[in-house]
């Protein structure tokens, strides 16, 4: 089993992608830190102790990061995600307590207590806990086996401006400091996560499984019906962050290239865009595995088969 913590800002994706982890034995969830993003901490710390609760694994302990990224204010998505952030499935009030220690000292401890290599971060939020994780103890970054993260984007442009996807968008100054680490570092930009669509047909997969969680990541996965779907042919929103729980569970199902990815921090016009050299004409050593495809099938049938273990 391999070591996960997972930092997240839920968000109607992120539960579905909190929830593959959690169904799936490969990985050991050591746990969950929240981040403002979607929706403010607030909200995300609870959804993510609700989404705990729901996979009926108490044993997972969740954190409260960071409540604003690190030199911005924040920007939020509840046009995406609704007000609370799970919009679409009514969960009760979260039995999982909060753990009372910061999310960020969880992050620097947990990677300096465990043996050198082992732990793995899987990021599906803004990099704010994480960026700041490094600032405050850099000496986590030699230690980190890889960071997997949701974020940025190439050929597909942005979803947040013309150019930048959200996550990258909300806390460039994190995710500059994340890429800049040297700790290794694949990310699923929406070039990929635009090739998993969240159509009804897929979507009533999970809701014909009889379980409550397939029923709730089905319900709140439809949300992406009721925005503009001209983006994504008409099909529904992508499945963003659960490619990247998927891309550890099954690296075979995805393709990438080793590319040098630098973000934009300074120019208010393009603002966290993820500059991707993927011909080499900068010279700048790669430091990303930039994933470009995945076989969707394989995908669909990956979560379908996972959530059916879920109550
Ligand atoms: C990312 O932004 C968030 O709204 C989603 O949860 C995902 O992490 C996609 O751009
Ligand atoms: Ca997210």
């Amino acid at each position: 089993m391999r070591k996960v913590i997972i930092d997240t800002d839920p968000g109607r994706d992120d539960a579905a992608a909190i929830l593959l982890a959690l169904a799936s034995p490969e990985l050991e969830v050591v746990g969950i830190v929240a981040v403002a993003g979607n929706v403010p901490l607030h909200h995300t710390e609870r959804n993510a102790r609700r989404i705990v609760d729901l996979s009926g694994r108490s044993d997972v302990p969740v954190y409260a990061g960071c409540e604003r990224p690190m030199s911005r204010e924040l920007v939020t998505s509840e046009h995406v995600h609704g007000q609370t952030g799970l919009a679409g499935y009514e969960l009760p009030e979260p039995r999982t307590q909060l753990e009372s220690r910061h999310g960020v000292d969880f992050i620097i401890e947990t990677v300096m207590s465990a043996e050198s290599g082992t732990i793995i971060l899987c990021l599906i939020g803004p990099l704010t806990n994480i960026g700041t994780a490094l600032v405050k103890q850099p000496s986590i970054a030699g230690r980190i086996r890889e960071i997997v993260l949701m974020g940025g984007t190439r050929a597909e442009v942005g979803n947040i401006t013309p150019s930048a996807e959200y996550n990258i968008y909300v806390d460039p100054e994190a995710a500059d400091i994340v890429m800049k680490s040297g700790i290794p570092i694949t990310i699923a930009p929406l070039d990929v996560t635009g090739l998993v669509l969240g159509g009804r047909e897929r979507l009533a997969r999970f809701a014909n499984l009889g379980n409550r969680a397939g029923a709730a990541i089905a319900a709140l996965l439809d949300f992406s019906h009721s925005l503009d779907l001209t983006r994504w042919d008409g099909i529904g929103a992508p499945l963003w962050d659960p490619c990247a729980v998927a891309y550890l569970l099954r690296p075979d199902m995805f393709k990438g290239k080793m590319v040098n990815v630098c973000i934009e921090t300074t120019s208010p016009l393009t603002r966290g865009t993820t500059v991707v050299d993927w011909w080499h004409a900068t010279g700048r050593r790669p430091n990303a595995n930039f994933l470009f495809e995945v076989n969707v099938e394989g995908f669909f049938d990956l979560l379908t088969e996972r959530f059916a273990r879920l109550p």
